[in-house]
Formats: C-alpha cells, structure tokens, sequence
C-alpha cells in the first residue's frame, strides 16, 4: 500500500492560533473589529455569513486592514466560495462539508478549513486531501478526549476545534498536538462590538494569545 501525500493546509499562513469566530451585524463594525484584534497580536479572524453584513464586512477588512487574514466562516453552500474569495478572503472555514463544497475549495484555490465531528468525516475529508479540519461542535464531539481518540488511528489530521472553547479550556485545547488552533465567540462578544467597546476586545485578544504564546 502506498502513503498517501502529506494533505496540504496544515497551517494557514497567520500567526495566531485563536481564531475569533465573529458574527458582524453592521458592516462599520467591522475594520474598527479587526483593528482591535489585531492590537491585541491576533493577525486573522473569521466573519461567518450568518448575517447579511458578513460580505461586505470581509470585504472592508481585506481592503482597509491587510494585516490581518480575514477568512469566511459560515460557508455551507459551493457558489459562496468563489464569493468571499472576490470579496477578499484569504482562507474560509465550514461547520461541515458536501461533495461541492470540496470540489469548489480544491477548484478556486481557496484555503478550505472544512467541518467534521467523526473519523468517517475526517477520512473522507482526508482523502479530497484536506489536512486542516474544524472540529465542530467540538464540546459536544467529545472535546479534548475526541481529539486524543482521533490522534491515534489519524495521527496526520490537524484541527481547529471550535464550539466549547473558552479561556478557562484554551490551553488545554492548544497544548493537544494534533490542534494546530481554535476557533471561538468569547474572543468577540456580541455586546461589546455592538456598542463599539474595542479597547475591551484589545484585552480579551491580548489574553488570549498570552496564553499561546506562553505554551510555544
Ligand atoms: C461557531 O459559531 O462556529 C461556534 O459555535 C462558536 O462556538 P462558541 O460560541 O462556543 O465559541
């Protein structure tokens, strides 16, 4: 039996390894949002297309603020792909995957952190040859345990668990070798940046890398 190539996208091309996983409701939000996290030392975040303002927000991000990465989150149907790739998105992420999904990632080009919560997902997804998968819901897919159990039979995947992590967790998940990062909402709270509070989301980044940083 041969070995099959290394699957690419082990790691996207940011520094951090907190994803802020971001529903922006009002597109102004948005570049004061990323300027924010990005004093705070994080270089990338996830606008999810749960709202209407998601696209355009990815858009002034990528325009204005090209410090940061900003990825696509939320992504469940193909043709939304070549989407948030014209509005800027460097890399986009699902809660799952589909066949066309997949395909339409592995077509344009765009670095496709796609969803899975069991082995059957992640071999599959393994073998359309993503090495970068989410973890999704990771809390209620066992969590840190279902991350050890994975990195037994499938000790070439790498994650991003989101769903359930939190500052009081954060280290545990990143100190697991097989996640390369975590996704999360703590980072960035509905309230504060509806009510423009970014010095408070400055912090909450600020923490959060302090805690990866301190684990390097
Ligand atoms: C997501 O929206 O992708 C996750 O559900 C975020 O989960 P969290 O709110 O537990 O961080």
């Amino acid at each position: 039996m041969s070995v099959p190539p290394p699957p690419p996208f082990r790691r996207p091309g940011f520094r951090t390894r907190v994803l802020p996983v971001i529903v922006i409701t009002d597109v102004a939000q948005a570049v004061p949002l990323a300027e924010a996290l990005l004093a705070g030392g994080i270089d990338a975040m996830e606008i999810t297309l749960r709202h209407a303002a998601g696209l355009p927000a990815i858009e002034a991000v990528a325009r204005a603020v090209p410090q940061v990465h900003v990825g696509a989150g939320t992504v469940t149907r193909a043709p939304e792909l070549a989407q948030v790739r014209d509005a800027g998105a460097t890399f986009a992420l699902s809660p799952g995957c589909t066949k066309a999904l997949a395909s339409a990632a592995i077509e344009l080009g765009l670095p496709f952190i796609p969803g899975a919560m069991t082995p059957g997902e992640v071999m599959q997804l393994r073998d359309h040859g993503f090495g970068l998968l989410k973890l999704f819901p990771a809390e209620q897919a066992g969590g840190l345990g279902m991350l050890k159990a994975l990195a037994g039979p499938l000790p070439d995947m790498a994650f991003c668990p989101t769903g359930g992590v939190s500052p009081a967790n954060l280290a545990d998940f990143l100190r697991q070798p097989n996640v390369a990062m975590v996704g999360g909402s703590w980072l960035t709270p509905r309230d504060l940046v509806e009510a423009g509070r970014w010095p408070e989301i400055t912090r909450l980044a600020r923490q959060a890398c302090e805690v990866a940083d301190g684990l390097i």
